[in-house]
């Protein structure tokens, strides 16, 4: 294939919310070329064909995987199928956005990790939150030194999530960690680099239906004496809804809230301000766009923009599998009730 005339042509798995919600909206924004989709439920599938003029609803995922201008699939399906997904879709040629997690197991993502190197086909995961609007802000004014030396970070939510709108979600065996703070866990490598230690609680609610823990607080340790805190809770009843962002530093702190739990999935603006060591009002920064859907456009731009030029995806599979691995060293550490240290080598 030749690099540089490489025309991205995208095949969806699933037409599911998220997809309608947020993958089609913003790579149409985006000038993302979908060929055709393909969904277990035929009618969503078409639904969402007719809605963003997706030119070939498929029958079947073999018929999507044979589709000859199809070159990306894009996997948007709970995460039991993905991976037998995702080895026929190496196996038929196709590079790959994966949803996180990439898979439940270490050994399940290293094993996809490994044979799409093999198979030659790029494998990237759609942790999209590296591009939310507050985290984009932060990572810009971190790298511009503007904060001097990053001393404390913290992210606290305390929202109320209905994890019955999935299925197979309240029967999980792991749950905020694994499906949902991992994008957090993510955001924070983006911006940190990688934890030297990793201390981690988990719990459930009295009433809770769901089997797995849907409230965690985690403490990481990043290199420079970089302490971060998360707290994550999902059954805040009130309507004093806290999704909030801080990171303070030597010679400035960043405050900030963010919109995407506001009415899931559709989401609201984040809203950040900054103030310098010496100011006494609160500057606001820019944070143009939103996590649903604008953000969405950033995993799938870098997967072709590596197709294109032989490079690495930002959310590639082998940096995938560090944030995986920080996700089960938190499972880790809650487990035995200890500290794990160089968490990204499980
Ligand atoms: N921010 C994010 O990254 C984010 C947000 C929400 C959901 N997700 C993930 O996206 C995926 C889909 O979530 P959703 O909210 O759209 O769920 P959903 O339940 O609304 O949709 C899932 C869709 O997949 C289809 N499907 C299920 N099994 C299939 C199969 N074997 N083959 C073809 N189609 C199949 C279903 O018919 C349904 O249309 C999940 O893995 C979820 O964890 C990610």
């Amino acid at each position: 294939m030749n690099k540089t005339a490489f025309d991205a042509c995208i095949g969806i798995v699933g037409a599911g919310a998220i997809v309608a919600s947020s993958h089609l909206p913003a790579y149409r924004a985006a000038g993302f070329r979908v060929g055709a989709i393909f969904d277990a439920d035929p009618e969503r599938a078409r639904q969402a064909a007719a809605q963003f003029s997706i030119p070939r609803v498929c029958a079947t995922f073999e018929e999507l995987l044979a589709a000859p201008e199809i070159n990306i699939i894009d996997i948007a399906v709970p995460p039991d199928f993905q991976p037998a997904m995702a080895r026929a879709a190496m196996q038929a040629g196709k590079h790959l956005l994966c949803q996180k997690p990439l898979a439940w197991t270490m050994d399940e993502a290293r094993a996809l990790v490994e044979e799409s190197e093999r198979a030659g086909v790029k494998l990237a995961v759609n942790q999209q939150m590296r591009w939310d609007p507050i985290i984009q802000a932060t990572h810009r004014l971190v790298r511009e030194g503007a904060l001097g030396r990053v001393m404390n970070v913290s992210l606290d939510e305390s929202v109320l999530t209905d994890w019955f709108q999935w299925t197979w979600i309240p029967p999980a065996p792991q749950l905020d960690l694994m499906l949902h703070s991992i994008h957090n866990i993510d955001s924070l490598r983006y911006l940190f680099g990688e934890p030297d230690w990793v201390f981690a609680a988990t719990g459930k609610y009295p009433e809770q239906r769901e089997r797995a823990e849907t409230r965690s607080i985690t403490v990481f340790s990043f290199p420079g004496d970089i302490l971060a805190h998360m707290s994550v809770a999902h059954k805040n009843w009130s309507d004093d809804q806290l999704c909030e962002w801080r990171v303070e530093g030597t010679e400035g702190i960043i405050r900030g809230r963010f919109g995407h739990l506001d009415d899931y999935p559709h989401g609201g603006p984040d809203r950040m301000e900054f103030v310098r060591r010496g100011e006494k009002s609160w500057t606001t920064i820019e944070t143009p766009g939103r996590w649903f859907p604008d953000a969405f456009r950033g995993p799938m731009g870098s997967l072709i923009e590596a197709i294109r030029t032989g490079g690495a995806a930002e959310t590639n599979g082998r940096d995938n599998l560090r944030t995986l691995a920080l996700v089960h060293a938190c499972y880790r550490s809650a487990e035995e009730r200890r500290a794990i240290m160089s968490p990204s080598r499980i």
